[in-house]
């Protein structure tokens, strides 16, 4: 079984391919290029001389024997047309398939930016390139096992996987983004996840599981999983998987970040807080007492591996508390992310894939939270202050992201949208004020630690005019704040 990447002109698939490769230890193998060089010129050269049909008779003959041959190491990158052919179809049921997720406008520019659309003869008109494009969408998505984005920033690129089954049915070692032959992997997790999905990983080196929840992102949690890596012969050749919820990735990452000054990290989000943000983006590390997040480390990962079927076995509370990161990605984004959500719909994988895009190009911009990256912080400011002031265990993440979402709406002035994204909430029985008698002071105090905090300044906030307007870096009073908190105490 290979890992065999569809999808459409000019999403790079070449590219990706040679890296995946790469990364596995293995050879790409390029239908487009092997094709040019049994023709001996170019498939531009070939369409003009023999036509489109002789062309997808030869890539249908080549492609079929290239699927016949492939072994679970290979990785193949298929000609975008290929897939048209009913014979190729029937040969990919065997394998891996893989459509490497792509937006039209920016694959028709990398095209002719590269001066690649001569070499292209189905790209030279931007109208009949897109609506190619959308005509093909659904065969491509109907055959894909899997959806990979690839994630780029300063520091960095990785693959994003996106699909069902991918740890559930044991699909794991066609989609590993490592040569676990030459990189060994050490599981880090927590003990509720480690009792439903562990034995699916495969070969672990150690599995080191710590006990569930916020409580245990800390410094002692970290200082045991480094001394259990130790324990277990981890060098800097191998890497650390990290197999939970937004808790497990923060802890583990760090302490990969950390571990002999740095090892890869392999992401396995189980949450739908993991799964549509926290997997993403390489910001790891613990909370103090004092305040939430304040240890920490950029690192980004080797690889996020999503399976979504894992979220079946999520309590109905945690999904909810995660669907608040999906509302505010959804708030950041606007547009037809805004709308599923403001419908009320349930997530899907296709929720899924637009929060990952959404990060990711967040993320693309501004890796190190220089500026732009502050938008995913929407929320989170009180959300944070929330949470540490109630000692990490009275709300979720996502429950305080959501009493934090209801004061930045306050502090916005949007009461419109401010009463949508309560009634939101209230919708999913999620907390829409704090409990009698909390203390609105300490969680004020509190805010004025947030990390965002630069020097003697105030803490800036990010605040909305309306979905997919969102401003970071906004100065509010210290009593508006005060009152917005006040608000939620009622
Ligand atoms: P979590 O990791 O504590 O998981 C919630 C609970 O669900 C835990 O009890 C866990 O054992 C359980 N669980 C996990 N997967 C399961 C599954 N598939 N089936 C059954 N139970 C399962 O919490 P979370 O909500 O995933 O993450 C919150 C954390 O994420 C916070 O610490 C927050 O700061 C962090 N976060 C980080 C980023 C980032 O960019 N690094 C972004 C958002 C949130
Ligand atoms: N969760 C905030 C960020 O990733 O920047």
């Amino acid at each position: 079984m290979a890992f065999v990447l569809i999808g459409f002109m000019g999403a790079g698939k070449s590219t990706v391919a040679a890296r995946l490769a790469e990364q596995r230890g293995a050879s790409p193998l390029d239908s487009d290029a092997l094709l040019a060089e049994r023709f001996g010129h170019s498939v531009a050269r070939e369409f003009e001389l023999h036509g489109e049909e002789s062309f997808r008779a030869d890539e249908e003959k080549l492609v079929c024997e290239l699927l016949d041959d492939a072994s679970t190491r290979d990785v193949l990158a298929l000609g975008g047309g290929s897939v048209l052919s009913g014979r190729v179809r029937e040969a990919l049921a065997g394998h891996l398939t893989v459509l490497l997720d792509s937006d039209p406008v920016l694959a028709w520019e990398r095209i002719h930016t590269s001066q690649d659309g001569a070499e292209r003869p189905l790209a030279r008109d931007r109208e009949a390139f897109l609506a190619l494009h959308s005509e093909r969408s659904a065969l491509y998505e109907e055959l894909a096992d899997a959806v990979l984005v690839w994630a780029s920033s300063a520091s960095g690129e990785y693959p994003v996987l996106v699909g069902r089954g991918l740890l559930t049915t044991g699909q794991l070692e066609q989609v590993w983004p490592l040569d676990r032959s030459s990189s060994r992997p050490f599981c880090v997790t927590d003990e509720t996840v480690a009792a439903l999905y562990a034995e699916r990983l495969g070969d672990m080196r150690a599995l080191v599981s710590i006990p569930p929840g916020e409580r245990h992102k800390t410094l002692a949690s970290a200082e045991r999983v480094w001394h259990e890596l130790v324990a277990a012969g981890m060098t800097r050749a191998d890497h650390v998987v990290a197999l939970g919820g937004g808790v497990v990735g923060d802890l583990a990452g760090f302490c990969a970040a950390t571990y002999q000054r740095g090892v890869p990290v392999v992401h396995l989000p189980t949450t739908l807080v993991a799964q549509v943000d926290s997997a993403y983006g390489g910001k790891t590390g613990v909370d103090l007492p004092e305040a939430k997040n304040y240890v920490g480390a950029y690192h980004q990962p080797a690889g996020v591996i999503v399976d979504p079927a894992t979220l079946e076995t999520l309590p109905a509370q945690e999904l909810a508390a995660g669907w608040v990161e999906v509302l505010k990605t959804a708030l950041i984004a606007g547009g037809e992310l805004w709308e599923i959500v403001a419908r009320g719909d349930e997530v899907d994988e296709r929720t899924i894939l637009a929060c990952v895009r959404t990060k990711l190009a967040v993320v693309a911009a501004d890796e190190r939270d220089g500026g732009r990256r502050q938008v995913l912080n929407l929320g989170h400011t009180v959300g944070h202050a929330i949470e540490t002031v109630t000692g990490y265990s009275r709300y979720r993440h996502g429950e305080a992201v959501g009493l934090g979402l209801l004061t930045a709406l306050r502090l916005s002035g949007t009461e419109p949208l401010r009463e949508q994204v309560r009634e939101l909430l209230l919708a999913r029985d999620l907390p829409v004020t704090l409990d009698a008698g909390a203390n609105a002071d300490a969680i004020v105090d509190a805010t004025a630690r947030d990390k965002k905090r630069l020097g003697a300044g105030g803490v800036p906030f990010v605040l909305v005019k309306a979905p997919g307007e969102v401003n970071h870096g906004c100065e509010v009073a210290a009593e508006d704040v005060r009152a917005a908190v006040e608000e939620l105490v009622g």
